[in-house]
């Protein structure tokens, strides 16, 4: 995204991203490459832009929110690593690399997702530590904690995930894919726009609105994935196209036809914006953002 406020954020993310790795003991070093590689392989850091933003845009200051931006990354990295795995989808190619278990090998690729989960709550742990003794800075980093876990956990990312597996070359409803979607998808997206927004004070008419429009771009950013799984190019994803009709997956054009699913992210996309219209000038980066998303083709 073209966007000065992304390519800024991305840029802030980008630069500490390793920052908040524990030091890893050189026995270990073979868990480091394997974690760095992925998490170094490029993508859009969507997710720890949108805590940085929503941080930004609830009045907070993005330096104090690095560490929880990072932390999703680490989770989404993760997820990423696993859901590749050929027990899950298969794919060898991410990032417009050969995926992690490709490389490394599947063990390790197992445990460097597991590494980098389990980064992913020391870093926000650590930074809670230092405020111990200050209430009113330890709260809206426990709650921004509390976000993320939630998010990816077994009623956010990992139930979506569950879903997706157990569905594969069954029939699916249309309610079952939204329940898929939104979990193993839109609950990431939400966690890190609601844990931005605590953690930059977000009073709860902001905190709600926010959450709708996390709710809606994070819906529309699955279905899209599943239009670029069909229409998309390889070379620009990064990723393999045709990879959900190879797994037998149910996905937006196969449940809804590929007319109904460009109508349906348009929709949600416009729902995002109209959400973002009363905060005027300051709302304009996650109104941009929004059809970013609806358009991008990678
Ligand atoms: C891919 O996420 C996984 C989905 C939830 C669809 P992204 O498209 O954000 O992947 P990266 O982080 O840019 O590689
Ligand atoms: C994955 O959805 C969502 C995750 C939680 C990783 P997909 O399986 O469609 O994501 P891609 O297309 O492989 O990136
Ligand atoms: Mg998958
Ligand atoms: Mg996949
Ligand atoms: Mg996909």
């Amino acid at each position: 995204m073209k966007n000065p406020q992304y390519q800024e954020l991305k840029a802030l993310a980008q630069e500490h991203l390793l920052d908040f790795l524990p030091e890893i003991d050189p026995k270990s070093s073979t868990l480091y490459e394997a974690m760095k590689y992925s998490l170094q392989a490029g993508g859009k850091m969507l997710r720890s832009v949108l805590v940085l933003a929503s941080c930004r845009f609830a009045g907070g200051d993005v330096i104090s929110a690095l560490p929880y931006a990072c932390a999703m990354e680490y989770i989404h990295t993760y997820s990423l690593i696993h859901d590749d795995l050929p027990a899950l989808d298969n794919d060898d190619l991410r990032r417009g690399r050969p995926t992690n278990h490709k490389v490394f090998g599947e063990d390790m690729a197992i445990l460097a997702g597991d590494g980098l989960l389990s980064c992913a709550f020391e870093a926000m742990n650590k930074d809670k530590l230092l405020y111990l003794d200050d209430l009113s800075k330890l709260k809206p980093r426990v709650l921004a904690a509390y976000e993320i876990s939630k998010g990816a956990g077994c009623r956010g990312m990992v139930a979506g995930q569950v879903a997706d597996v157990e569905v594969e070359n069954r029939p699916c409803s249309k309610e079952l894919l939204d329940y898929i979607h939104i979990n193993k998808t839109a609950a990431m997206i939400m966690a890190a726009i609601r844990a931005g927004a605590c953690l930059g004070g977000a009073d709860s008419k902001m905190l709600n609105d926010l959450t709708s429009y996390g709710e809606a771009i994070g819906l529309a950013f699955q279905i899209k994935d599943d239009i670029l799984d069909v229409m998309g190019d390889e070379a620009l994803l990064g990723k393999p196209i045709g990879s959900d009709a190879e797994q037998g997956k149910p996905t937006y054009p196969i449940l809804h036809g590929m007319d109904a699913s460009m109508a349906r992210l348009t929709e949600l996309t416009e729902r995002a914006i109209a959400l973002m219209e009363p905060y005027g000038e300051k709302g304009e980066f996650f109104r941009e953002l929004a059809e970013y998303l609806a358009i991008r083709n990678l």
